[in-house]
């Protein structure tokens, strides 16, 4: 469904991603783990479109379309997801008018030729509500601004809110348990989990293992300096978890 070849991306002339190549299939969850400043963050922007991103060489596509010449609307209607490290705060804009207007516009993008269905206010809102109790979040949350004041964790509750809303072909989930506390980690396991068997595909970027025990992933890749140095299973984490990075690294050197 989403295939990586050859992936060469630079920043401000710097080459951060050194040649990345990945398939992420229908269903399965792709853990990316790695040290701090390895390009896992490029890695999911670049997905997305990020403008500040060069791609250098190699090619992206998803469902055999090259993602490349799409801008990030065009990728998002497609079905693709990105959940942010550091989610940013909309003032003056609902949490509610937010995600109903990013709705109807994915749904509208995927039938782009029949008349255009808009959600009512009172449907959407009950989806909405229904998805707020899944993640355990305060029904007032809606109602506010997108993020304006939120702490660390709900920041990324709500990005696994959207994500059950608008229930993508492909998730990017860029280090959504750093900086939670365990119960929070297993709520927003049970998020992305809920919407498993829903064919969906992850792309679970994680600094941490303990995240991998609630949402199992089925192939493991280590980044080193912009590039994916190795590739397991699930026991290829806990290795991780006990060892460190560094004996990975000396393999490499
Ligand atoms: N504007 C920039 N100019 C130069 N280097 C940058 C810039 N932005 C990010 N980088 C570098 O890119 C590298 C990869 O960063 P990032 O993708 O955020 O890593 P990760 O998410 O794995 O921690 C880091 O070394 C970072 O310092
Ligand atoms: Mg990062």
């Amino acid at each position: 469904m989403l295939e990586i070849k050859d992936l060469h991306v630079s920043i401000d002339g710097k080459e951060i991603i050194k040649g990345v190549n990945l398939k992420v299939e229908k269903g399965k969850i792709h853990a990316i783990m790695g040290p701090n400043g390895s390009g896992k963050s490029t890695l999911a922007n670049v997905l997305m479109g990020h403008p500040k991103y060069k791609v250098e060489k190699g090619s992206i596509t998803f469902d055999g379309k090259n993602v490349l010449v799409m801008t990030p609307d065009q990728r998002a209607k497609a079905g693709m997801f990105l959940a942010f490290q550091y989610p940013v705060e909309v003032a003056g804009v609902s949490l509610f008018n937010f995600l109903r207007a990013a709705y109807n516009s994915i749904n509208n993008g995927h039938a782009k030729n029949i008349e255009k269905e808009v959600i009512s206010v009172l449907d959407f809102q009950k989806l909405l509500k229904e998805k707020v109790k899944l993640l355990q979040m305060d029904e007032s949350f809606i109602y506010r601004h997108l993020n304006e004041g939120f702490s660390g964790g709900e920041k990324k509750r709500v990005e696994i809110l959207q994500l059950a809303v608008l229930n993508p072909k492909i998730a990017i989930l860029d280090e959504t348990d750093s900086g939670l506390d365990i119960d929070s980690v297993k709520i927003v396991a049970n998020g992305v989990n809920d919407l498993k068997g829903t064919d969906m595909g992850v792309l679970l970027i994680t600094h941490y293992q303990r995240i991998l025990k609630y949402i199992k992933p089925d192939y493991v890749h280590v980044m080193i300096n912009g590039k994916i140095v190795k590739s397991g299973g699930e026991d290829l984490a806990e290795q991780l978890e006990q060892k460190g990075y560094d004996w990975i690294k000396e393999g490499i050197e």
